[in-house]
């Protein structure tokens, strides 16, 4: 039987990925990269849609690829690409741009909160069509499923009605995706603002775990994270955001259930429970580090990978984009 078909990926819009991303993404990707025929991009694309420094952006996309081989994507295994490298992208979200309603486009909850955050005249157009242009990264790849987070789900939804849409319309084309939204266990929020989700783009980065950061500065950041004045550790997502957060970290990081760590840590201080933690954190995080580094030590011989990456992309996208353009009278 052939593997069915993954998708996904992220926006180069940091110098390191956080913790959010390692857990609610890249844990996730490595695991389904043997039941998966794995296509994993860094959507360079998508970045552009605010503004950008041009060599920090290519820095970013390097970084990003980086530090998802780093953390165990095999591009000998998945197909791990840059995204403008495969023109197929941009030319595929202009011909579903054409069969989206402006009306329809205008419902996406996420262009509607950063564009008022923005102000009309910031926003741009491409911000607008974003959702668009997802669409199209994951109709080139006849994708079956779409891993994501619960903010990206409307967007998988507006993708399946493209792909119906298109299929009715000019014959089938597209496999209808079926997003796989990744559980509220593995959501992780910044560790001093424990209600806000933690982001690669927050403000503050105080309460951010950077993957590429020094192993003392992580070791600090723990240390410090908010808590509470109860000072037992126990799950209570509503009563004790900051602790609940920690077990989230740990018992996504080791493996084990929340309720183990509650009872290993029962009778003991918040200190205890955060040099834990820090050891556990930190030995995660050296290895993909060191490797992170090393891979960026040498842009020549990334480049070389990521170039032939996007050539068998390129293969599974020109194939659908040229079925596109013939169905369309093109
Ligand atoms: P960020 O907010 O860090 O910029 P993105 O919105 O680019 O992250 O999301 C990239 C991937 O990382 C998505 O799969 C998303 O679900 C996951 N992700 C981002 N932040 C978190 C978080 N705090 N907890 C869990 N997963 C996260
Ligand atoms: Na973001």
């Amino acid at each position: 039987m052939t593997k069915q078909r993954l998708y996904s990926g992220m926006q180069p819009s940091a110098d390191s990925l956080q913790i959010g991303n390692y857990i609610g993404a890249l844990l996730q990707w490595r695991g389904m990269q043997d039941e998966y025929d794995a296509f994993f991009s860094v959507v360079d694309l998508h970045a552009i849609t605010v503004p950008q420094d041009p060599a920090q952006l290519r820095e970013k996309t390097r970084r990003t690829a980086a530090q998802y081989i780093a953390a165990g994507i095999e591009p000998s295994r998945s197909t791990l690409y840059v995204q403008s490298h495969v023109h197929a992208h941009a030319e595929l979200a202009w011909i579903l741009s054409t069969i989206t309603g402006f009306g329809e486009a205008g419902r996406m909850t996420q262009f509607k909160d950063k564009s008022q955050k923005q102000g009309a005249d910031a926003t741009s157009v491409g911000l607008f069509t974003y959702p668009v242009l997802m669409a199209a990264d994951i109709l080139l790849y006849q994708t079956d499923v779409v891993p994501v987070g619960d903010d990206q789900k409307q967007h998988v939804e507006l993708t399946r009605d493209l792909a119906e849409r298109f299929n009715s319309r000019f014959g089938d084309t597209f496999t209808v995706p079926n997003p796989v939204i990744q559980s509220e266990t593995a959501r992780i929020y910044d560790l001093q603002e424990p209600t806000s989700k933690m982001s690669k783009s927050a403000e503050s980065h105080a309460g951010v775990l950077w993957l590429l950061d020094e192993p003392s500065i992580t070791a600090k950041k723990i240390m410090r994270a908010v808590t509470d004045s109860e000072g037992s550790v126990r799950y209570d997502r509503a009563a004790k955001p900051g602790v609940s957060n920690l077990l989230t970290i740990y018992s996504a990081i080791t493996g084990r259930p929340v309720a183990e760590i509650e009872d290993e840590y029962a009778g003991r201080g918040y200190g205890d429970f955060k040099k834990g933690l820090r050891d556990v954190v930190v030995a995660e995080f050296e290895p993909v580090r060191a490797r992170a580094l090393e891979l960026l030590a040498d842009p020549a011989e990334l480049d070389r990978v990521l170039a032939a990456n996007a050539d068998r992309a390129a293969e599974v996208a020109d194939a659908t984009l040229a079925a596109v353009y013939e169905r369309v009278g093109l």
